[in-house]
């Protein structure tokens, strides 16, 4: 496996992988790597001839009052990870190889993007778009692996990938769950020991809410008000969005009748985690 930060060496390996009739996927990452982004690669190696998984902390999606100075990072940890998975190169680029001095240019979306994350949030997905594409541009690969987890990141992808014919699949891949329940992530390691206790709340919450579906509620509202009031008993928790919507077009649903997605954000102390499920 090969590490680069260049641009123009993923260009000319991903070249000489077309040459040899090879399918290139693609698994893009902020690093700090964890079991849900090693599913991500391991499906991604399953289904590819090569794999490359990109490692970089995006400045332009994080806000200004968000946490891209602390965002946690071990390129150490990531490569061994990637090499375990089977990924074939990493692509490790500094911001200054992303974004040169006079960029001025980006992906922007008028749905899907305004609620959920979006609502608190307000130039994340602009910067995720853009940083996507750029990836996309770079590396052209087959297919491209994203986890539900964020699932409104991989519901605005998909549809930038449909208006933008970049004529990629793009793989939505399941969140994969601590023992006890807690959905991965890398800002699990922000939370101290009883933070960590009070953040299964949110997937007990969300346990309760989709049990309340499928015994065939129809109610968003209600569905909202179990998950909301669970979230509530632990005084750790701070709501920052309890939402159901359509799981196409992401609008706030009153009467589920179709796919749903269920997502919510929560602070756990200073520490904002999400967490979501989606009934077909
Ligand atoms: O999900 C992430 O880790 C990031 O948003 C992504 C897709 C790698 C873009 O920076």
């Amino acid at each position: 496996m090969e590490i680069t930060g260049k641009i123009s060496e993923v260009r000319e390996q991903v070249k000489e992988w077309r040459r040899q009739g090879l399918s290139v996927g693609l698994v893009p990452t902020m690093g700090y790597l964890h079991e849900g982004h090693k599913s991500l690669i391991t499906r991604a190696v399953a289904e590819n001839d090569r794999v490359v998984v990109s490692v970089f902390v995006n400045p332009m999606q994080f806000g200004p009052t968000e946490d891209l100075e602390s965002y946690p990072r071990d390129m150490d940890r990531d490569a061994a990870l990637c090499e375990e998975a089977g990924a074939s190169l990493i692509f490790h680029p500094e911001p200054s190889e992303m974004y040169h001095e006079d960029f001025s240019s980006f992906v922007d979306m008028n749905t899907l993007t305004g609620g959920l994350c979006g609502k608190t949030r307000p130039i994340h997905f602009r910067g995720v778009c853009t940083v996507v594409s750029k990836l996309f541009n770079i590396v052209v690969p087959d297919r491209a692996y994203f986890g539900q987890k964020d699932a409104q990141q991989l519901a605005v992808i998909r549809h930038m990938v449909s208006d933008l014919n970049f004529g990629i699949e793009i793989v939505g891949c399941p969140i994969i769950r601590e023992e006890d329940g807690l959905a991965k992530s890398s800002r699990n390691t922000y939370l101290n020991e009883e933070e960590r206790k009070a953040a299964l709340i949110l997937n007990k919450a969300l346990t309760e809410g989709r049990k309340l579906v499928e015994s065939g509620e129809k109610d968003a509202d209600a569905v909202r008000r179990v998950i909301t009031d669970k979230i509530n008993t632990e005084p750790l928790a701070k709501i920052d969005y309890v939402e159901v919507v359509d799981w196409n077009t992401l609008e706030t649903v009153e009467k589920i009748d179709g796919p749903i997605l269920a997502a919510i954000a929560v602070y756990i102390g200073k520490t904002r985690l999400i967490d979501n499920f989606i009934v077909e």
